[in-house]
């Protein structure tokens, strides 16, 4: 994962690199660098933990050069210390990358064979070294990078720049992504387009086996063959690639807060508001009635989004579905019998495992549908079908408005699957839709508990170990409460099925453990509330998130509980979403954690 920039610029670039690095933060912080090309000579600035680290470097050192590259880091190989950091450099030529060199030992013992140093314990300065050694046997630096590249083994990107070369940018590509931008007389190379997008929204993909040579008047690209290939130039719609925190202290605050808005309009891309039945966008097209199989799989918060899907496509549908995360799903390797369709779900659309996933899924004939965010990544292009999650850009490691929106788009498909395997009427398709646009209005009163939340939070903040409960749907919500609360605050949390409680976990209760129950009112109210007494017997210090009668029903005071507004059972985990962000957002601050970049995770993963 990691972020990657590089200007061919015709100012010093290294205020602009830093500018670019800020927006690619979300792809790992542990540590960042610069390097530009001063008077032919390579020249860098590296500084360990978050980018303001190097910035007050930069104000000490400035970087003059007019042609740079920029790095944010995390780590896979080696310690995120100065050393490790990247740009890693020779005195010939500078690298940034982002992935992983998997033969990076073998490549280092054949370069300890040569009798050549290391001063790091990073798998990219193995690729400094060589195509060091390249340039040092006479070999130019394009020749030196078409040698260089077939030798590395592993999901990458790449980008250098090279001594004595003031017009000269190379960008690789193998796995992991990497943008060109093109600009007037000057061009850029970014792990995203939102990278970019302080200096152009007119962007060109590379390609899997992509390498680019590039220069201030022109951008050339080869494939893995070494043909010279045209890649086309997009325009990117500036509105998706703004970013910035508004009048709240957190990305993560703003994203929960948006969620009405951005919802409501996922909602509206899906659902012909005018008769509440779901339609479609055209290039969605599906036969949900001669299908028998649905396989999904997607990592972290977009897995869970995936479980809920499972139990809405097998009740409203009557589509049996089988569901990995995608580390699991890639090396399983199912067999891809019968009439089937392969979803992933993926905030980044760039996520390793994932488009792994994809890949195989493609790879075995299967159509392939992708809910995704970020329509220009490598997921939506490679997918048959894409279906838009609408959330805008999410910033916060912690996926909150990406989820929710997932969660819109999946219960659209899972009506319309249901439309069309004749499980439901359209009656029942409306009753459907109709609370579906329901829950922005619902949502905007939720957030409306903001400062009882915290009240909460206060409570949580304190605890060692948090247990998340829930049946049904509200199961693999609990799985997403637990992991939002552990990667944002570091608690301990564990989610289980409610009525798996007692077949192990109960014994951890007692009145120092916070048990946190989601019982919105449906099919399995009543079991889920004798869990809640199981608990309630054993000490344990229940926060209720449920319905006003929801609390009264289960006997619990006001103060332990988060009172929810009434809503559809089938669409309550949209709705229940949003106090389990907010408890975990709170506990995180009041306990002074970094709730946007919390310690060792990134936002988009692109490494296995
Ligand atoms: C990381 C993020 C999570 C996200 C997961 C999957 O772990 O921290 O918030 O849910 O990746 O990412 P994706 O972009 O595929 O949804």
């Amino acid at each position: 994962m990691c972020g990657i920039i590089g200007i061919l610029g015709n100012s010093a670039v290294a205020g602009n690199l830093l500018d670019s690095l800020k927006r690619l933060e979300y792809r790992g912080y542990d540590s960042a660098g610069i390097a530009t090309l001063e008077n032919g000579v390579l020249t860098r600035v590296r500084a360990e933990g978050k980018l303001r680290n190097l910035e007050l470097r930069l104000a000490d050192h400035p970087l003059l050069g007019k042609i740079g590259i920029g790095h944010t880091r995390w780590a896979t190989h080696g310690r995120p210390t100065e050393a490790n950091a990247h740009p890693h450099a020779t005195s010939r030529v500078a690298v940034v990358h982002n992935g992983i060199i998997e033969n990076f030992r073998e490549l280092r013992e054949a370069l300890a064979a040569e009798n050549i140093k290391f001063s790091t314990q990073t798998d990219t300065e193995v690729v400094a070294l060589l195509i060091d050694l390249a340039l040092s046997r006479g070999l130019s630096p394009i020749e030196a990078v078409r040698e260089t590249l077939p030798l590395l083994k592993g999901a990458f990107a790449l980008a250098f720049i090279f001594a004595d070369e003031e017009n000269l940018l190379i960008g690789a590509r193998a796995g992991a992504p990497l943008a060109v931008g093109h600009g007037n007389g000057e061009n850029y190379l970014g792990s995203d387009a939102l990278a970019l997008a302080p200096f152009t929204n007119r962007i060109s993909y590379l390609e899997d086996g992509d390498w680019v040579v590039i220069t201030r008047e022109s951008v050339t690209v080869y494939n893995i063959e070494n043909h010279t290939v045209v890649r086309p130039i997009n325009i990117v719609a500036q509105g998706t690639l703004v970013a910035d925190k508004g009048n709240f202290s957190h990305f993560m605050a703003k994203e929960i807060h948006e969620q009405p808005e951005v919802v409501g309009r996922t909602i509206a891309h899906y659902v012909n508001m005018a008769n509440g039945t779901v339609s479609l966008p055209e290039d969605i097209q599906i036969d949900f009635s001669s299908i028998d199989r649905l396989v999904i799989s997607a990592c972290g918060t977009a897995f869970y989004a995936g479980t809920i899907a499972k139990y809405w496509f097998e009740q409203l549908a009557g589509l049996p579905v089988e569901i990995d995360v995608a580390s699991e799903f890639r090396y399983r390797e199912p067999p891809l019998t019968g009439r089937g369709l392969a979803l992933f779900i993926s905030q980044s659309g760039e996520t390793a495992d994932t488009l792994a996933s994809l890949r195989y899924t493609n790879a075995g004939g299967w159509p392939s549908l992708a809910v995704v965010n970020v329509p220009t990544s490598t997921i939506a292009r490679e997918s048959t079908m894409v279906a838009p999650t609408l959330a805008g850009p999410e910033i916060g490691v912690a996926s909150t408005k990406a989820f929710t929106c997932q969660l819109a788009v999946l219960l659209a498909l899972a009506i319309h699957a249901g439309r069309a395997r004749g499980m439901l009427s359209a009656f029942a398709e409306q009753e459907l839709v109709t609370a579906l646009l329901s829950i922005p209005a619902l949502m905007s009163k939720v957030l409306a508990h903001d400062v009882e939340i915290e009240q909460l939070a206060r409570d949580l903040a304190k605890a060692k170990d948090v247990l998340y409960l829930g049946r049904g749907l509200s199961f693999p919500l609990a799985l997403e409460g637990a992991l939002k609360l552990k990667e944002l605050s570091y608690i301990h949390a564990e989610g289980y099925a409610a009525g798996e409680l007692k077949h192990g976990p109960i014994a951890l209760i007692d009145e120092t453990m916070p048990v946190i129950v989601l019982a919105p009112k449906d099919g399995v109210f009543e079991k889920t509330v004798s869990n809640l007494q199981e608990v309630a017997a054993r000490g344990g210090n229940i926060i209720l998130i449920g319905s006003a009668t929801a609390a009264t029903e289960a006997g619990l005071e006001r103060e332990t509980a988060i009172v929810m507004p009434d809503v559809h059972h089938i669409v309550s985990p949209l709705l229940y979403a949003l106090p389990v962000q907010l408890l975990s957002y709170h506990t995180a601050r009041v306990m002074g954690k970094d709730v946007d970049q919390p310690r060792n995770l990134a936002k988009s993963v692109t490494v296995e």
